[in-house]
């Protein structure tokens, strides 16, 4: 072999070396772990995607590898396919400085981030608990940035709703949950408590000093108005909220979906002008039933459907569709104008090794949502 030859054979390797490499760095394994172009996994859970230019940005909870408080802040990937992604650091970083609200060892959770047209700023909404209080807090918190990078602004966290009842409570509604006292209920969970929840009765307890506000998601509609899904009052109801034009506050019109439902981990889309809301049900990490809410307003009414999930996650942990094939979810966004469910699987011990699943949805003859397990994508 001359030394042309050589040369040439030498370039051969690199390009099959090469190409070999970045096909396997951009397939992602549904329940292995998935690599960022540094090859570390990508340490972004509880988050949503952004699409902004050519540009896909991933947000998420920086966890760290032990203890379930924050430690860094939310953190951003870029990719330009989906697949390969570039870490592009702590997009809200927390603070050193004592009392903060987002001091270091707070917990930030199931971080979202819009793009508002109008005032050209990134805006990012979460999950926050303060440092030292375990999830008493319940507050959402605010951020914004100029670049989709960061790094964000924080600007405040808050209770939600203070003295302000949701629009559809008529005065009678209103009245007969002022007639609940939720210091009463010792015991929950038995029939008369539930009665009092379907009442109003944490909402009541809640007027003076503002909503509780736990896993969330954000929605900006088609004409641009955006919405915040929480789930609140214990975790047992899901409030529906109007964010203002820059999304940087509440109108304060706001209603309840599903009262005493116990439902977490919103994730809404629209299909063909029908409002699709999947849940989780509330068992901290470990998996449950997807619940399925659909409904032709924003503001409801949102009837209830069997989880979309069917079949088993068959070749992974063989984990049945009634427990959402071990995950739950956490956004899910429009990849080419099919609706992608974007979850977590989970890893209590080891937050930031947590899964990552996504899965197609597709829609049977009625039009209703299905999701199946899929290997890789
Ligand atoms: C379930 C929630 O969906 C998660 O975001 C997290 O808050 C865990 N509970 C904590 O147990």
């Amino acid at each position: 072999m001359n030394k042309t030859q050589r040369t040439k054979n030498f370039a051969l390797c690199c390009m099959v070396l090469l190409l070999s490499t970045l096909s396997q760095a951009q397939e992602h394994v549904n329940g292995q772990l998935w690599m960022d172009t540094d090859g570390k996994h990508i340490n972004a859970h509880g988050g949503n995607i952004l699409k902004y230019g050519n540009t896909y940005y991933w947000y998420g909870e920086n966890r760290p590898y032990n203890g379930g408080s924050t430690e860094a802040g939310i953190a951003v990937y870029s990719s330009a396919n989906l697949k390969s992604w570039k870490n592009e650091g702590v997009a809200l970083a927390t603070s050193m400085k004592a009392g903060h609200d987002i001091e270091r060892g707070c917990i930030m959770e199931r971080p979202k981030v819009l793009y508002n047209k109008k005032t050209k700023k990134f805006v990012m909404l979460f999950h926050l608990e303060l440092k030292g209080r375990g999830y008493e807090a319940a507050r959402v918190g605010f951020a914004v940035s100029d670049s989709p990078t960061g790094p964000f602004q924080f600007l405040r966290s808050q209770r939600i709703h203070a003295n302000q009842w949701p629009f559809d409570m008529d005065e009678e509604d209103i009245k007969a949950a002022k007639q609940t006292d939720a210091s009463q209920w010792k015991e929950w969970w038995n029939d008369a408590w539930r009665k009092e929840v379907n009442k109003g009765m944490y909402l009541w307890r809640d007027m003076k000093g503002g909503q509780m506000s736990r896993d969330m998601t954000v929605y900006v509609d088609d004409d641009g108005k955006a919405y915040h899904i929480t789930s609140s009052q214990e975790n047992l109801t899901l409030l529906v909220s109007e964010l203002t034009d820059d999304y940087l506050d509440f109108t304060g019109k706001y209603n309840m979906v599903a009262p005493g439902g116990q439902n977490e981990a919103p994730c809404i889309f629209k299909h063909k002008g029908t409002y699709w809301l999947i849940c989780s049900g509330c068992t901290g990490w470990s998996p449950n039933e997807a619940r399925m809410f659909s409904a032709k307003s924003i503001w409801g009414p949102w009837k209830q459907h069997p989880t979309p999930f069917v079949g088993t996650a068959t070749g992974y942990n063989n984990m049945p569709a009634n427990k959402t094939f071990g995950a739950q979810g956490t956004f899910i966004y429009q990849m080419n104008g099919k609706p992608v469910f974007m979850a977590d699987i989970w890893n209590p011990r080891h937050l930031s090794q947590s899964l990552h699943l996504w899965l197609p949805i597709e829609f049977d003859k009625e039009g209703t949502p299905v999701i199946r397990w899929v290997d890789k994508w």
